[in-house]
């Protein structure tokens, strides 16, 4: 076990050692144990989490607040509109000066080609250790959820279990490629076999579709591509379809959905699903378009673990923030 984590960054599940992301989990459950037994575990007493967001949220924000307070710590609010980044603080003065004034720094920017590259720079300049609240290439802290949430359902030991990652359709905005981008990645190192199905324009990044196949080698599991929506649920014991836009492919929005309108019966149904394994779980980050890129019948079906996957956010959150925060 490394436990050798204070004031690390944590951006990419790939910047934190298999070892590494198995303390966090190892911290993880435990803190959900102990917060299941009504068990205080204020480790973070008097530290205080900038949270910066550049885009709106439900869970990352509820889940980060609520986890600071759990841990006796306070996190602060902070959008961007409201600040005077929109006149000229830099990165570096952002990294500089939340950095002293907080123990952690938890960031949220989107923006396709710019997200990542900012929260990195944010990250070279700031005392305090920094957490990638999901960026244009990664979002590490739903997956290191979803690992969670798939070692509670089949075990600790994931190899030969097979995950369909799948583009499915959405009509309401065009979703960043971090989620499926950040699930092959870590999946591929926890030695799965792994599917990528999407239609040709819904390309992942090539350095990342590099780095999944250099897990695979590493750690021993296999990563396939399909392109056909109902081959990638058949046999699959965890499903996770979601929509994604065509970034690689056009960066305007209007032509993006108008490509993800020839695929719009990409829908995960109760169809789909019974062509995965009859034991298969439903999975999804949220928020989903309801009736459009899944069914009120899967997503709230008894195959579906979305509230266990929002659930554990709360969680590993909690275990990153204590290990290095501490
Ligand atoms: N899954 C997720 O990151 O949700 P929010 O966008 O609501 O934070």
């Amino acid at each position: 076990m490394q436990t050798g984590l204070r004031g690390r960054d944590l951006i990419s599940t790939q910047d934190w050692s298999i070892e590494e992301l198995e303390t966090l989990m190892t911290v993880a459950f435990d803190l959900k144990l102990k917060r299941a037994l009504g068990e205080p575990h204020p480790y973070l007493r008097d530290k205080v989490l900038a949270m910066l967001f550049f885009f709106s949220s439900t869970r990352t924000r509820a889940s980060f607040e609520a986890g600071m307070a759990q841990l006796g710590g306070h996190a602060q609010f902070i959008e961007s509109q409201t600040t005077q980044i929109s006149h000229g603080d830099t990165a570096t003065e952002i990294g500089e000066i939340l950095g002293r004034y907080n123990d952690g720094l938890a960031i949220r920017q989107c923006d396709w080609q710019i997200g990542n590259e900012y929260i990195r720079a944010v990250a070279e300049a700031s005392r305090s250790p920094v957490f990638n609240m999901q960026c244009d290439v990664y979002h590490p802290f739903q997956i290191l959820a979803d690992w969670m949430t798939i070692r509670e359902k089949f075990g600790h030991d994931l190899r030969g279990c097979t995950i369909n990652i799948s583009w499915a359709y959405a009509a309401s905005y065009q979703k960043p490629i971090s989620v499926p981008q950040s699930l092959i990645l870590l999946m591929t190192r926890l030695g799965m076999n792994v599917r990528l199905t999407h239609p040709p324009e819904y390309q992942l990044m090539p350095a990342i579709m590099q780095q999944a196949q250099e897990n695979c080698a590493e750690h021993g599991g296999n990563l396939a591509v399909l392109d056909d929506f109902d081959a990638g649920f058949e046999g699959a014991d965890v499903v996770y379809p979601k929509s994604w836009g065509a970034l690689l492919t056009t960066q305007e929005d209007a032509e993006s959905a108008r490509i993800g309108q020839q695929y719009s019966d990409w829908i995960a149904d109760e169809r789909r699903l019974a062509l995965a394994h009859k034991n298969a779980i439903y999975m999804h980050c949220l928020p989903a378009d309801r009736g459009i890129e899944v069914t009120d019948g899967v997503l709230d079906g008894p195959q579906s673990v979305v509230f266990d996957e929002a659930e554990n956010r709360l969680h590993v959150q909690k275990a990153a923030l204590a290990l290095t925060m501490g």
